[in-house]
C-alpha cells in the first residue's frame, strides 16, 4: 500500500490557544482510518488544519506527493481531498441538487459533473428522489448523505468524514457507515473518519488514532484498540 497522507509533527490552533500538538499520523491508498477522543481534544482540528482551513504552525503534511500545508482549502480539494465538516454544513435554503453541484467546482470535476451526478445518485438514491427538495427539509440522515455526496462531488481520492454519525438514530447511523463502506469499495477512495461511536468506528476501521489534549496517545489496528482494556474503560463504558 502506498502513503497518501501523511501529517508530520504538526501543530495547530486558534490565535494563542494550541488545539493540536506535535501529531504524526498518515493514511495509506484505500484504508478506512479512524481518530477517536473524547470531546474538545482536537479531532475536528486535525481535519480542519489537513484540509487547509486552519493552519499549522509548525510541521508538514503532504497528500499523494504534494505539500498541502499553507495551501487554499480549496486547492487542496483540488487536489483530491474532499471533507466533510461536523453537522454537513450545507446550505440550507438550496436545493439538494444545487448543494450537490456546488460540490463539483473545481475545472475537472465540473467537466464531469453530470456523470459524477449519476454516480453519487445511484449510490444515494434518495437524494435522487430529493433532489428539488430545500437542503434545510430534508431529515438528519438524509443530510449526512447529502453531505458525504456533496463532497464525492469533487471526485476525490481520499474523503475525510467528521462524525458521520452526530445525530443519527442506531439504525440510520447503521445506514451511513453501510454507505461509508460502499463509497469506499466502490469508488477506491481512501476515508479518514472521526467518530465519537467508538466501538462501532474501531470496527470499521483498518487503524485507528486515540486523541487527548490535542495529542495522539495510542494507535493500532481498529480490531486491536477494540479489545484495548484502556480504550474499553474510557471509551466503551466496560
Ligand atoms: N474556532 C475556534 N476558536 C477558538 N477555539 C476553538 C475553535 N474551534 C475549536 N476550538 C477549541 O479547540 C479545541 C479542540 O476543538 P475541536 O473542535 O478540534 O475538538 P473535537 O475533538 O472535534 O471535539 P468534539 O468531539 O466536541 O467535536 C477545543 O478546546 C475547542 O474549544
Ligand atoms: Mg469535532
Amino acid at each position: 500500500m502506498s502513503r497518501l497522507l501523511s501529517v508530520d509533527n504538526v501543530s495547530s490552533g486558534y490565535g494563542l490557544t494550541p488545539a493540536l500538538r506535535n501529531v504524526s499520523m498518515h493514511v495509506d491508498t484505500g484504508e478506512v482510518v479512524a481518530v477517536v477522543g473524547a470531546n474538545g481534544v482536537g479531532k475536528s482540528t486535525l481535519l480542519r488544519t489537513i484540509s487547509g482551513l486552519v493552519q499549522p504552525s509548525e510541521g508538514d503534511i503532504v497528500f499523494d506527493g504534494v505539500h498541502i500545508n499553507g495551501m487554499a482549502a480549496h486547492a487542496i480539494v483540488g487536489h483530491g481531498l474532499a471533507m466533510v465538516p461536523e453537522g454537513g454544513r450545507l446550505f440550507m435554503f438550496m436545493t439538494v441538487l444545487e448543494n450537490l453541484e456546488l460540490g463539483a467546482f473545481g475545472p475537472t470535476a465540473r467537466q464531469d459533473l453530470k456523470p459524477t451526478l449519476d454516480e453519487v445518485m445511484d449510490l444515494f438514491p434518495i437524494l435522487r428522489e430529493r433532489r428539488d427538495q430545500l437542503a434545510g427539509s430534508l431529515s438528519g440522515g438524509e443530510r449526512q448523505m447529502c453531505a458525504i455526496a456533496r463532497a464525492l462531488m469533487s471526485r476525490p481520492r481520499m474523503l475525510m468524514l467528521d462524525e458521520p454519525s452526530l445525530g443519527l438514530s442506531p439504525v440510520m447511523l447503521e445506514k451511513v457507515f453501510d454507505l461509508v463502506r460502499t463509497v469506499v469499495a466502490s469508488r477506491d477512495l481512501t476515508v479518514l473518519l472521526i467518530e465519537q461511536n467508538v466501538a462501532d468506528a474501531l470496527e470499521m476501521a483498518s487503524r485507528a488514532y486515540v486523541v487527548e489534549g490535542g495529542r495522539i496517545v495510542k494507535t493500532g489496528p481498529g480490531a486491536e484498540l477494540l479489545h484495548d482494556p484502556d480504550i474499553q474503560r474510557a471509551y466503551l463504558g466496560l
